[in-house]
């Protein structure tokens, strides 16, 4: 049986300036993981889509490849083992089983899809005894990300395939981003559920009715980005705070925050956090709060109190 996991991520700053080619920041997070499990079944002599067993427990998913295609043909998890197959030059699949679990909650912006993708990429390849290295696999979970939002920026694949923290920029190679002192964050979720396609999709309609206005946003956005990349990477991330606020008071501005968000990011702020900002696709899903450690759990309390449904401490770097 082979096991692989991928871990979920959070995006510091820069998210949907980032589809429009300007940098975000985003770390993976350890302390959630999607896991796959894979193992070959004995042949029956029928090597079709039908030979391979799919349980997804998490999504009350238990079927095989070939069921699924017929009843939901573009089915992210389907189209994972495809692409798969299909990089593998696997025509006829022997009998498996890919058994599928994550501790990443779903379209709250923590990359859930993209790991569930690089898991299940990694594991189907080594079952067959293939090398994929980490571009190869980024590329794939990149073509499943499309299908999940449309027209992503690669983020999520790209910092979850190469478990590290990254400077990300649209279509360039990864940068890595070194953080000079670890500093802490409190993540904590407003329990809604949000399309990250839909918030996407909202702020492509903005920019195609006034490409100049929102141009200069999502530039000031990547300044904003640039700037904390220099502070975190030279170890003053005091000064992180204000460049937090400044994102979200833009991200408000592209409508992408929510009362529920708000609600959380001004209750971080009043319980004594540097900064606060939505995280990812927004509208729902999560916000990120810079902390001194010594407030780390008075934030996290407060954010329980404001309705947070669940509040992670991380520490970055
Ligand atoms: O998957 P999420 O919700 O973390 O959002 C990804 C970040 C966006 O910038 C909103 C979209 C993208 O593709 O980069």
């Amino acid at each position: 049986m082979i096991t692989t996991t991928a871990p979920g991520k959070i995006i510091l700053l820069g998210e949907h300036a980032v589809v429009y080619g300007q940098p975000a920041l985003a770390v993976p997070l350890g302390a959630l993981q999607t896991q796959c499990m894979v193992d070959f079944l004995p042949e029956n002599g029928e090597n079709t889509a039908d030979s391979v067993l799919i349980e997804a427990p998490d999504i009350g998913l238990s079927t095989r490849l070939g069921l699924l295609l017929r009843d939901q043909p573009t089915h992210p998890l389907a189209a994972v083992i495809q692409a798969t197959f299909r990089a593998l030059g696997v025509s006829a699949p022997r009998p498996m089983r890919i058994h599928v679990t994550s501790s990443i909650p779903v379209a709250s912006g923590l990359g859930s899809g993209a790991a569930v993708s690089v898991a299940m990429i990694r594991g189907i390849a080594e079952a067959y005894q293939h090398h994929l290295d980490n571009e190869q696999v980024n590329e794939l979970a990149y073509e499943i990300e499309k299908l999940h939002h449309g027209t992503p920026s690669g983020v999520d694949n790209t910092v979850i395939t190469h478990n590290r923290p990254v400077y990300f920029v649209r279509e360039q190679p990864i940068q890595t981003l070194h953080a000079r002192h670890p500093f802490t964050v409190v993540i904590a979720d407003t329990g809604v559920a949000a399309l990250t396609r839909e918030s996407v999709g909202d702020v492509r309609k903005l920019w195609q009715a006034d490409p100049a206005r929102w141009e200069a946003v999502f530039e000031q956005v990547g300044e904003l980005v640039r700037a904390a990349r220099d502070i975190i990477e030279s170890g003053e991330t005091a000064s992180l705070g204000p460049i937090m606020d400044t994102n979200h008071a833009l991200l408000q501005e592209m409508t992408v925050s929510s009362p529920a968000l708000d609600h959380l990011v001004v209750a971080a702020k009043k319980a004594g956090a540097e900064g606060a900002k939505l995280s990812g696709g927004g509208r729902g899903g999560n916000m990120i709060a810079l902390v001194n450690p010594k407030k780390a759990e008075k934030v996290a309390a407060a954010l329980k109190k404001a309705g947070a449904t669940h509040v992670m401490i991380s520490q970055v770097g």
